[in-house]
C-alpha cells in the first residue's frame, strides 16, 4: 500500500487569518491502494466508511484532474491529529486523497499542483499549505492559483496545544464571522500580521504577544469556547511568547520558548479545575511536510 504521513498544523497563528500556517509534530498515517473493485476503508467511524469519506472523495477529484480511470479503493487511516480541533484534520484527509492518488495514476503531479487542488478542496490553502511544505508557510489565492513563501523561524519556540473534549466544526465557526469589517479593523491586521512574520523571521519572540492580537476571527470565535478568555488570559499569565486560537478552533495554542521548563505543568494543573477536559500536548515544528 502506499503510505502518506501528513502532519498536523495550527493555522492563522492569531491574525493571519486564512493566510499563515505552522505544521507541527503530531501525524496522521494514510495508507491507499487500487483494488479490482469497490471501496473499503478502515480504520475511522462507521459513519465516514462510504463516498463521502474526504480522503476517497478529494482521490477521486485529483483522479479527474488528472484523466486516470481508477478501479476500486482501498484506504487505511491511522489517526493523530484530534478530529475536528482546528489542527488540520481534515486538510490532512484533502492532501492524503490527493497525494495517494497522484502516486497510483503515476506521479502525474507536481508539488504546486498538489497544493493548487487541495486548497480548492478545503477552500483556504492555510492548513494545506504548511502540511505539504513544512515549517511556517504564508499562503494565499490569486484566482484560481495559490502562492506560498516558507518561512524559516530560527530555533528558540516550541509549542503548546490546550485540545478540549469539544469539537467545532470550521463550517460553524466560520458562520459566526461577519460578512464585512471596519476599515480601521482591517488595518489593525495588516500591521498585526506583519508585525509576525517580521518578528518571526527575525527571532524577535518580545514582540510577538502583541502580534498575536487580531480583530477578523478570534473575538468572534471565542465566544463558542468555553473558557476561553480565562485561558487565554492564563497562557498570558505564564509568560508565552504568544497565544492564539488555533485554526477555527476549539483548541488553543501556546507559544513558548524552548528553554521554559514550568508551562506544560502549569497549564495543566490550571486546566484541571476547568469543567471541560483540555488535554496539553506539547509540540514542535514540522520542517519536512511531506514527501510526495
Ligand atoms: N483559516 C481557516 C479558518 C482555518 O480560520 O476558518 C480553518 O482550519
Amino acid at each position: 500500500m502506499i503510505n502518506v504521513r501528513i502532519p498536523a498544523t495550527t493555522a492563522n497563528v492569531g491574525p493571519g487569518f486564512d493566510c499563515l500556517g505552522i505544521a507541527l509534530n503530531i501525524y496522521n498515517n494514510f495508507f491507499v491502494e487500487e483494488i479490482e473493485d469497490g471501496l473499503i476503508i478502515e480504520g475511522c467511524d462507521d459513519e465516514y466508511c462510504n463516498e463521502d469519506n474526504l480522503i476517497y472523495k478529494s482521490m477521486k477529484k485529483c483522479f479527474e484532474k488528472i484523466g486516470y480511470k481508477h478501479k476500486g479503493i482501498r484506504i487505511k487511516i491511522e489517526n493523530d491529529i484530534p478530529i475536528s480541533r482546528g489542527l488540520g484534520s481534515s486538510a490532512s484527509c484533502v492532501l492524503a486523497g490527493v497525494i495517494g492518488a497522484n502516486k497510483i495514476a503515476g506521479n502525474k503531479l507536481n508539488k504546486n499542483e498538489i497544493l493548487k487542488i487541495s486548497s480548492e478542496i478545503e477552500g483556504h490553502p492555510d492548513n494545506v499549505a504548511p502540511a505539504l511544505l513544512g515549517g511556517m508557510v504564508t499562503s494565499i489565492k490569486e484566482g484560481d492559483d495559490i502562492y506560498c513563501s516558507k518561512i524559516n523561524i530560527p530555533k528558540g519556540l516550541k509549542f503548546c496545544a490546550l485540545i478540549p473534549d469539544f469539537k467545532l466544526s470550521t463550517e460553524k465557526s466560520r458562520a459566526v464571522l461577519p460578512n464585512e469589517i471596519p476599515y480601521k479593523d482591517g488595518v489593525f491586521n495588516v500591521g498585526r500580521v506583519s508585525l509576525m512574520v517580521s518578528a518571526l523571521i527575525n527571532g524577535q519572540f518580545d514582540l510577538i504577544k502583541l502580534a498575536c492580537k487580531d480583530n477578523l476571527h478570534q473575538k468572534y470565535r471565542g465566544s463558542l469556547i468555553k473558557d476561553y478568555d480565562d485561558i487565554i488570559n492564563k497562557c498570558k499569565d505564564l509568560d508565552s511568547v504568544g497565544v492564539f486560537l488555533s485554526g477555527a478552533g476549539p483548541t488553543i495554542m501556546a507559544m513558548i520558548k524552548e528553554d521554559d521548563i514550568n508551562f506544560y505543568d502549569r497549564i495543566k494543573e490550571y486546566t484541571s479545575n476547568l469543567e471541560n477536559t483540555w488535554t496539553i500536548r506539547e509540540l514542535n515544528i514540522d520542517n519536512k511536510g511531506v514527501e510526495i
